[in-house]
């Protein structure tokens, strides 16, 4: 069986710099692809800070952090995805755009054997693997945010993904990266999100309609409940504009009322109110 050490990741967001954190951690070559240079540097400061933090929590040792940091690369090419076994790709929920990546992936990453990966939080991975002339190496692997604390990995092969393919990629995920996985099927949302995406939505309702301040609403689901945080905080952490994305993608696919973006969460990513990313979105991180 194919085994991976050579990993390329498409995007260092909120999400892209984690994984990307967490496959340098594990020891792996990582090199990661940006659309421009400041993204390339926003990705690597995301990767550093967090990569800091770990230390100053006693996570992990100084060197073991640079030795985290000397394994990444960052670049706009992706003829550097070249040689990878595996290429994650983290950008934008948008389905243009990851078509698109995918579109070029299937160009750059030559390495026949590679599989390509994408953390789509709701789109479908067919769709994703119809855009390459690989669809048996393409599948679904989402990671949660933050992406070097949250242990799950949510595994999706589509209907033409290959069992080699979901093999590998399940030895990675549990032998390489020591996370934990759950399979689900080719439907928008897999399993978390949308049991998860109804809940956030039915919590901004409920600030919307003057039920409870935003503070009562996040105060009771974490002492209430034991959430680690509330709805809304969690909206703000994950990004409003995200959040909004999947219910889209989630209310196409089903059709269903649960899965409608309520009014108030569309003003405010249209007012680019979309958490902490932006400095605002619930609450305020200026
Ligand atoms: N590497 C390793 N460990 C790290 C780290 C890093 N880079 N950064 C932080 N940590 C550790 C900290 O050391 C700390 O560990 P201890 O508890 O052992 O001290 C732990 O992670 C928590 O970190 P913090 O103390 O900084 O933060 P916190 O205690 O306030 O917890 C939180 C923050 C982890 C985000 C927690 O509130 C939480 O789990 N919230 C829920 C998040 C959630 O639901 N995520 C899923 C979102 S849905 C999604 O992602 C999918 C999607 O498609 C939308």
């Amino acid at each position: 069986m194919t085994s991976i050490s050579k990993v390329g990741v498409v995007g260092l967001g909120l999400m892209g710099s984690g994984i990307a954190e967490v496959c340098a951690k594990a020891g792996l070559d990582v090199v990661a692809v940006e659309y421009n240079e400041s993204a390339v540097e926003a990705g690597l400061a995301r990767v550093t800070s967090s990569v800091d933090r770990a230390v100053s929590r006693g996570k992990l040792d100084r060197s073991a952090a640079d030795a985290l940091l000397g394994r990444l690369t960052a670049t706009t090419d992706y003829s550097a995805l070249a040689d990878r076994d595996i290429v994650i790709e983290a950008a934008t929920e948008n389905e243009q755009a990851k078509l698109s990546i995918f579109r070029a992936l299937d160009e750059a990453v030559i390495n026949p054997a590679a599989i390509l990966a994408s953390n789509t939080s709701s789109i479908p991975i067919a769709r994703i693997a119809a855009a390459t002339k690989r669809p048996d190496r393409v599948l679904g692997m989402h990671f949660f945010n933050p992406v070097p604390v949250q242990v799950l990995v949510e595994l999706i092969p589509s209907l033409s993904t290959s069992a080699e393919t979901l093999a590998v990629v399940e030895a990675f995920t549990t032998e390489s990266l020591g996370k934990s996985f759950i399979h689900a099927q080719d439907r928008a949302g897999f399993v978390v999100n949308a049991l998860l995406v109804p809940y956030l939505l039915s919590a901004v309702r409920m600030l919307d309609g003057g039920h409870a301040t935003k503070e009562d609403i996040d105060q009771g689901m974490v002492q209430g409940c034991a959430h680690p945080m509330g709805p809304l905080t969690l909206l703000d952490l994950v990004g409003l504009d995200t959040v909004k994305s999947i219910a889209d993608v989630l209310f196409t696919e089903y059709g269903e009322a649960q899965f409608t973006s309520p009014p108030l969460l569309s003003r405010m990513v249209e007012a680019g109110h979309t958490g902490r990313k932006s400095g605002k979105g619930f609450y305020d991180y200026t």
